[in-house]
């Protein structure tokens, strides 16, 4: 069996193939970049919607593959932004309809998990999903992904690329924020707002501009605010690890191609006698392989979508997905 995925819940427009033993044989995409100023819905959707077939194209095209070869399109149902996401879903209803193949819709957090469960070997991990949206704290238990702490606010990618733009950084701030505190010489304290599982990075935001205001140099409001923010995700993710009984860790997310991240939850994992996996950086970021790989473990254990079930949600929780393909 032979599935293609279809991401798009934010920035990325991707498209994965994979076959029946869960080899990638594609993984296409297109991130929009806005001109300027932050991620507007409309325009990402209208960017997905220009690249979309293309990318199909090109996905079909790395594999040797043509559309027949396809037994089954999966694509992100949600959580994300509802213009983006129901660009891939219609690619997909169209796909389905047209090759007259079954479809299904995928939570797009899982599918974080399931590519790393499946690519770096661990078997029963605490997720790190630390992305520009998404910044939660997962785990399987009894039957479902569960959430164990989140933000508050805004997700940690989100929170680097406003404040960075703020500071006179630039857009996409995250790799700016880890290339600049490199050179950091002082930290300076900010807001550690931990509440029981969950972070909130509003505080830090404000402080840190204030830290520019008295002429902090950018390299040290850079090394303070990652240090002080990833010591909050580390935190929360041992508390849970802790309280579950797990001994993997996994990181997913864009924010997970952050060297600094990976070593101070490195540290935790080590000193607790744990284990810390990451995917390769194409399977951190939103893709579409991600989504084909979780709609075909999906389909193999049973799931089946009519087209009419496949409606977008904005909102789709991690928990309210009943695992079947995990035993
Ligand atoms: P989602 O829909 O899952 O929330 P997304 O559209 O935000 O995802 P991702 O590719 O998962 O996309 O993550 C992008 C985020 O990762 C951006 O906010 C970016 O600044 C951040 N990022 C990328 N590289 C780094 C890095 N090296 N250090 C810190 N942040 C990074
Ligand atoms: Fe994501």
């Amino acid at each position: 069996m032979i599935t293609l995925g279809i991401e798009g819940t934010a920035h990325t427009l991707g498209v994965g193939i994979v076959d029946s033993d869960h080899n990638v044989m594609a993984n296409e995409l297109d991130m929009f970049r806005p001109a300027e100023g932050g991620l507007h819905p409309r325009e990402a959707a209208n960017h997905h919607a220009d690249v979309v077939s293309r990318i199909m194209g090109d996905a079909l095209d790395k594999a040797g593959l043509k559309p027949k070869d396809i037994d089954l399109v999966s694509f992100s149902m949600g959580p994300g932004l509802g213009p983006c996401l129901r660009v891939a879903g219609t690619a997909a209803r169209a796909f389905s309809c047209s090759m007259g193949i079954p479809i299904v819709g995928v939570n797009h957090c899982i599918a974080h998990i399931e590519i790393g469960r499946a690519l770096t070997g661990c078997h029963d991990p605490a997720l790190l999903y630390a992305s520009g949206g998404n910044t939660q704290v997962i785990a399987f238990a009894e039957g479902r992904y569960r959430i164990f702490g989140e933000t508050q606010d805004i997700g940690i990618g989100n929170m680097l690329d406003k404040l960075g733009r703020d500071l006179g950084m630039g857009f996409y701030a995250g790799p700016i924020f880890e290339k600049l505190a490199k050179d950091g010489r002082e930290f300076h304290e900010l807001p550690y707002s931990v509440k029981g599982m969950d972070v909130a990075f509003s505080g830090l935001m404000t402080a840190a501009l204030s830290l520019q205001r008295k002429g902090v140099p950018l390299e040290d409001i850079a090394l303070s605010v990652q240090e002080t923010a990833f010591a909050m995700l580390t935190e929360v993710t041992e508390r849970a690890m802790a309280h579950i009984g797990k001994d993997e860790v996994l990181l997913g997310g864009g924010v997970a191609q952050n060297m600094r991240l990976r070593e101070m939850v490195q540290e935790m994992a080590e000193a607790r006698g744990a284990e810390m996996f990451v995917p390769d950086r194409r399977f951190c970021m939103d893709n579409g392989a991600m989504i084909a790989w979780l709609g075909s473990e999906m389909y193999s254990s049973g799931v089946r979508m009519d087209v009419s079930e496949t409606a977008v949600r904005q909102r789709f929780r991690t928990d309210e997905v009943e695992v079947s393909w995990r035993s």
